[in-house]
């Protein structure tokens, strides 16, 4: 595939610069930066990497290398200044580099064939049956759904997994607290809010009752033995709360390859547990069996209790294993929540000490927790909130935004969903991963704030731009028409955008792009307000047509990789 404009703006000044130092290209571009204002350059190169090689300070280095470098081709001039060099480049070359590639490419324009012939396999979302679908789910679900969105840009087929938590000790307690005050017609009428009364009454109750514990204890104890009653119980609860998490991903429009949960490795785990042993690895540890991982600082791994139930981490070790036979992955991604770190330590340092190859590509990626101004919440206790009545309540309060700006706008309804939606999941991805979402409505529907409904109305708002344009756009456009430096300033964000998607998957960080589509809007929206687009003047507004066409389909691009939809109208 052809290099993006920026990176042969970058070989370029590569060239320049590898006649001179003796760094090698990746050193090279590693040690390029952005200069503190624009006028100063568009790329700076700093000689603190040189100072060793060339006994003299950096600013020195600076100053002498600036001299014996030439300009050429894309860049117009080299300056120093301080220990950097500067690069600026040739605006009448850059301008319509950039924007002929845009136009070219459209909505493919930030895809690369890096990752071509390579698989990935991303493990998100994953709610527990049974329970409610948490806000800690939620920033699984759409983080790892961007984290695929970007990897198929790079080129790599990307199966999302859907690891549902539909096994485990959990559904002993449930099935004994249904056996005790389950109600069926209740239950089929509110499941998942049903089951998770009975999760809460189970765990209040059995404070007072010592003896509900045994009883759950048994029941999961006949369901991993298969016992016909158990079987039929779980089977239903998993059924039910499946629609209703389908629901949700409906709403956000996710979709995985596999549902493969946790009860899918129940027939591996013997062997699972088998391999482990013949490995010489797994140790009785009072009626357990564990794996010690003292050596390595962590603590054991539990693979079977002492009723012989299974756990988590060996169904997780079974899957990896399954995964890899099955998919044969290049890596694989958990987007699971920070506090499942040692989980995953353990079950990387199982696999890899059973001398899998594989294990350096597992990656456990951790996100921080949302806050609603009272701190976390716990499924336990109950006070948790519904996911499906948060999207319900943010599309209503969007839709009375909107009824205010634009009373004409036909469908409404659907785009309220839309943005609403999109408020939502824009605002947790423009959160870094690893630090707490913030949760307030007023914030995260600020249409002139740093949110999703502003960056989706400044898209709509170049949409109406080109209908009423109504015309074929084209790049065949006078370019030196577009030589302001708030234009320059769009189209060097422009040209940023193939390295931005790069970068916010290989640091698995959604939130390099959000903050990306707030910079381009803020920029546009600047250039927009400060040149009349549609004019009298052909030629210019030709020019600016063309600028906004690519604007449009870089935020369009943008808010599809995030995951949310981009309206028209607004
Ligand atoms: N169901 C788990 C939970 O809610 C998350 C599963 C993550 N994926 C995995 N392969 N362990 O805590």
């Amino acid at each position: 595939m052809e290099s993006s404009a920026a990176e042969k703006v970058t070989d370029q000044i590569v060239d320049i610069l590898k006649q001179q130092v003796k760094l090698n290209p990746t050193q090279i571009r590693d040690a390029l930066g952005t200069p503190p204002t624009a006028e100063l350059g568009d790329y700076a190169f700093g000689c603190f990497t040189l100072a060793k090689e060339w006994r003299k300070s950096p600013t020195a280095i600076a100053q002498e290398l600036t001299k014996r470098l030439r300009p050429e081709s894309y860049i117009k001039k080299i300056e120093n200044a301080g220990p950097y060099i500067n690069f600026t480049v040739d605006r009448e070359k850059f301008t319509p580099l950039v924007l002929r590639e845009v136009f070219s490419r459209g909505d493919s324009y930030g895809n690369c064939d890096v990752g071509a012939g390579k698989t990935v396999v991303v493990d998100f979302s994953s709610p527990n049956i049974a329970k409610p679908f948490g806000v800690g789910h939620l920033r699984s679900t759409v983080i790892g759904n961007s984290i695929c969105r970007l990897y198929r840009c790079l080129g790599y087929t990307c199966i999302g997994i859907n690891h549902l938590g539909d096994w485990g000790t959990q559904f002993g307690k449930l099935i004994a607290a249904y056996k005790r005050w389950g109600k069926e017609g209740q239950l089929k009428a509110e499941p998942v809010r049903q089951l998770y009364s009975l999760y809460v009454k189970f765990h209040a109750e059995a404070q007072k009752e010592k003896s509900l514990e045994k009883e759950a204890r048994e029941w999961f104890r006949r369901l991993e033995a298969g016992e016909r009653e158990a079987i039929r119980l779980w089977r239903w609860f998993r059924e039910i709360s499946l629609k209703e998490f389908q629901r949700i991903y409906d709403i956000l429009d996710i979709h995985f390859d596999s549902y493969a949960g946790e009860s899918f490795y129940n027939s591996m785990l013997a062997e699972t547990i088998e391999e482990v042993k013949a490995a010489g690895f797994a140790q009785e540890s009072q009626g357990a069996l564990i794996v010690d991982l003292e050596r390595f600082g962590i603590p054991p791994c539990l693979l079977r209790k002492s009723d012989g139930s299974t756990l988590y981490a060996t169904r997780d070790i079974a899957a990896a294993i399954y995964r890899f036979n099955t998919y044969r992955f290049d890596k694989m991604i958990y987007v699971v929540g920070a506090d499942q770190r040692l989980h995953f330590q353990q079950v990387f340092k199982v696999l890899e000490l059973l001398g899998y190859p594989w294990a350096d590509a597992l990656v456990h990626v951790p996100f921080g927790l949302v806050r609603f101004g009272n701190g976390k919440m716990s499924t336990r206790k109950g006070n948790v909130v519904f996911l499906e009545e948060v999207f319900q309540r943010a599309v209503e309060l969007t839709e009375k935004i909107i009824e205010e700006k634009n009373p004409e706008l036909q469908d409404r309804r659907e785009v309220a969903t839309q943005v609403g939606v999109g408020a939502i999941v824009f605002n947790d991805l423009s959160t870094k991963r690893m630090k707490d979402v913030d949760f307030s409505w007023d914030r995260m529907l600020n249409f002139n704030g740093q949110t999703g409904p502003y960056v989706q109305y400044t898209y709509a708002r170049f949409s109406s731009v080109l209908r009423k344009y109504g015309r074929q756009v084209e790049d065949n456009v006078n370019f030196s028409l577009l030589n302001s430096t708030m234009e320059t300033r769009v189209v060097k964000l422009l040209s940023r955008f193939p390295e931005v998607v790069k970068r916010a998957a290989n640091e698995y960080e959604p939130s390099v792009v959000a903050t990306y589509l707030l910079d381009l809007c803020e920029a546009s929206n600047q250039f927009y307000n400060h040149f009349r687009v549609l004019s009298e003047d052909l030629e210019t507004t030709k020019a600016r047509v063309l600028l906004v066409w690519c604007i449009k389909t870089v935020l369009g691009k943008g808010l599809k990789v995030l995951g949310m939809k981009a309206p028209e109208r607004m």
